[in-house]
């Protein structure tokens, strides 16, 4: 079985899902697991890669194009890629899908926006949106679109962020990308 497959676990869902603490308990036990996992978030690529970005449809599709250029050139090199993303917008994800093949993993971080909006770090942000001071918030005042078939749906607000990781490891293990034996060998 190949387990240097390269691959993109896209991360979507509103902010506070989960996205991004998933992604970290992720990228040890793949590490663990013998392989690396490399890291795209949307909060950290916004500091270099799409500085100057704001949240109109047009710079949140750019920051998920260049996510997605970034992913594919090191998947399509072998790389195991973590993407976490708000990405609300199910065409800009299916042309991403498009262009990476099989091996785009669609994760929806499924969670209700009353619980992500009382979520660590997270309180004052949904606040300010709600009472407008922040235009154009995801969940409540612009869209999300939810993935209608995502290789994963977890339910983020109903499961740890440890079993949703477990969930996602399941699958890579399952469709060949990280093996097995190492999975066992890592949780000793
Ligand atoms: S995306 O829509 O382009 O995918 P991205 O994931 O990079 O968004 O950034 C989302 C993060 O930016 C949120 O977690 C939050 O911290 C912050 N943020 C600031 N303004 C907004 C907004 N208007 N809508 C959503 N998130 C915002």
């Amino acid at each position: 079985m190949s387990t240097n497959k390269g691959f993109i676990i896209w991360f979507t869902g509103l902010s506070g899902s989960g996205k991004t603490t998933i992604a970290r308990i992720l990228e040890k036990r793949v590490q663990a697991a013998g392989r690396h996992l490399e890291s795209l978030d949307g909060d950290v690529v916004r500091t270099h890669l799409s500085k100057g970005l704001g949240f109109s449809k047009e710079d949140r599709d750019t920051n998920i194009r260049r996510i997605g250029y970034v992913g594919h050139l090191l998947q399509r090199n072998g790389v195991g890629v973590v993407c976490s993303a708000i990405s609300p917008y199910r065409a800009t994800r299916d042309e991403l899908r498009e262009m990476v093949g099989a091996d785009f993993i669609e994760v929806y971080a499924d969670c209700p926006l009353e619980i992500c909006a009382t979520r660590d770090g997270k309180v004052e942000m949904y606040a300010k949106a709600m009472r407008g001071e922040i235009k154009e918030f995801t969940g409540v005042s612009d869209p999300y679109e939810a993935p209608e078939k995502p290789e994963l749906h977890l339910h983020t607000h109903q499961e740890t962020p440890e079993e949703s990781a477990d969930r996602v490891m399941r699958y890579l293990v399952e469709h060949g990308y990280v093996a097995p034996v190492a999975v066992v060998a890592a949780a000793r």
